[in-house]
């Protein structure tokens, strides 16, 4: 395992750099492909501080097949983590040919390279938007896939271009097979304990955490809580959090699954990675206020346009097949976000 190497799309941003991080800790060779389209080398060069380990970094884009190639040639990776994507929701309504061009297109291109250079191993991040409305607030894996916005079209379609590839495994016998682990993501927050890498978002959040984060450090004035007319105990919208270490943790765990018997004749598999339990925005604000000390100032807003009320994880299958499940508490959560805020007030900057 040791001399194993991991290719990692999208490895400079605020999951990957953390997958980056335990990848390194758990021993295996790292190589980063990353456009620095929305992250900053920064972030790499503090994966190195942490774990006083090197990795390789390429400065590409997925959708440079030539680049690719090369990156390919000259690492031999065993497996590939597909971070690399766009994820703003209201940006993907906005703009949706730039996110299909970057998210489907680009992993198009990236699944060719790998195809081509016979490594057909690969961990994706997907993510719960792919599921559809139903009347349950709990999702598990064979839930209907129904996303509602181009963001998350883009990760269903290349969910369906996966189990495509991995059904075309039975009538193209004389390759080895694609094994692929759909990693579908609640909402990850936090940041890494040493409060060196986290999430650096360009601008204005938005999401809740990072924007609580720089209201309670008095970069922002003042939070919008969007609706407290839900069918919630308090009105507020109800989500699955995740540490995002708790969350990369689930991607070593994947790759030990796709290396192991239950693989051995390939297959592409989802599995939900959350904590299988819901906090409301106030929740999160309460905690945030009993973490830090610091008030939060926040206002009642109207709803958002294509908002749930409340939905939450069925982590099970992941536990059983992954052997993994969440590690940190919400208390956890906070008090590492607030670590890394108040370090680091500019992001990396
Ligand atoms: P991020 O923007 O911090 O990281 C993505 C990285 O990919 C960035 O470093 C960016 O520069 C790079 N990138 C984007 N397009 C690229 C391209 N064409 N070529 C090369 N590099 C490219 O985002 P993140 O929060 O770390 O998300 C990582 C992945 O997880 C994304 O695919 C995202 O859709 C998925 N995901 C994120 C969340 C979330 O809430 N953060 C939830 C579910 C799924
Ligand atoms: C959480 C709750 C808001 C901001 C998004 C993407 C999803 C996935 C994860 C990638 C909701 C409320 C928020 C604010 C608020 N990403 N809120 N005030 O929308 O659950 O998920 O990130 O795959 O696809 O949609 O996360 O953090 O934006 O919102 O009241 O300023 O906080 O209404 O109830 P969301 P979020």
């Amino acid at each position: 395992m040791s001399h194993q190497t991991i290719l990692v799309t999208g490895g400079a941003g605020y999951i990957g750099s953390h997958a980056c991080v335990e990848l390194l800790q758990a021993g295996f060779n790292v190589a980063v492909v990353d456009n620095l389209g929305n992250s900053k080398y920064e972030s790499l060069r503090r994966v190195q501080q942490i774990t006083g380990k090197t990795l390789t970094f390429y400065q590409a884009d997925i959708r440079d097949k030539a680049a690719l190639t090369e990156i390919f040639a000259k690492e031999s990776p065993s497996t590939v983590m597909h971070f690399a994507g766009l994820k703003a929701v209201g940006e993907s309504c906005e703009k949706p040919l730039l996110y299909y061009n970057n998210n489907v297109y680009g992993t198009m291109i990236l699944l060719e390279v790998m195809d081509e250079s016979n490594v057909r191993q690969l961990v994706f991040s997907s993510s719960a938007t792919v599921y559809g409305q139903t009347s349950l607030t709990q999702y598990s894996e064979d839930f209907p896939l129904g996303p509602i916005n181009p963001y998350g079209r883009s990760k269903a379609m290349i969910e369906d271009i996966l189990r495509d590839l991995s059904a075309s495994d039975k009538i193209n016998p004389n390759r080895s097979p694609w094994k692929v682990a759909l990693l579908r993501y609640f909402n990850p927050i936090g940041a890494h304990e040493s409060g060196l890498i986290g999430e650096d978002p360009n601008g204005i959040p938005n999401n809740l955490m990072p924007y609580v984060a720089q209201v309670a450090i008095g970069k922002l004035p003042q939070l919008s809580v969007f609706g407290d007319d839900y069918p919630t105990p308090d009105g507020t919208g109800i989500r699955d959090y995740i540490h995002v270490v708790d969350l990369v943790k689930g991607h070593i765990n994947a790759i030990t699954a796709l290396n192991s018997d239950a693989f051995k004749d390939g297959g592409c598999k989802a599995y939900n990675l959350g904590a299988g339990k819901g906090y409301s925005v106030l929740e999160i604000i309460a905690a945030f206020e009993s973490v830090t000390g610091q008030k939060i100032n926040y206002k009642i807003s109207p709803r958002r346009a294509g908002d749930l009320a409340e939905y939450f994880a069925n982590p099970a299958l992941a536990f059983k097949e992954l052997n993994w499940k969440v590690e940190k508490s919400l208390n956890d959560i906070v008090a590492d976000t607030w670590n890394w805020q108040s370090k680091n007030p500019q992001g990396y900057n």
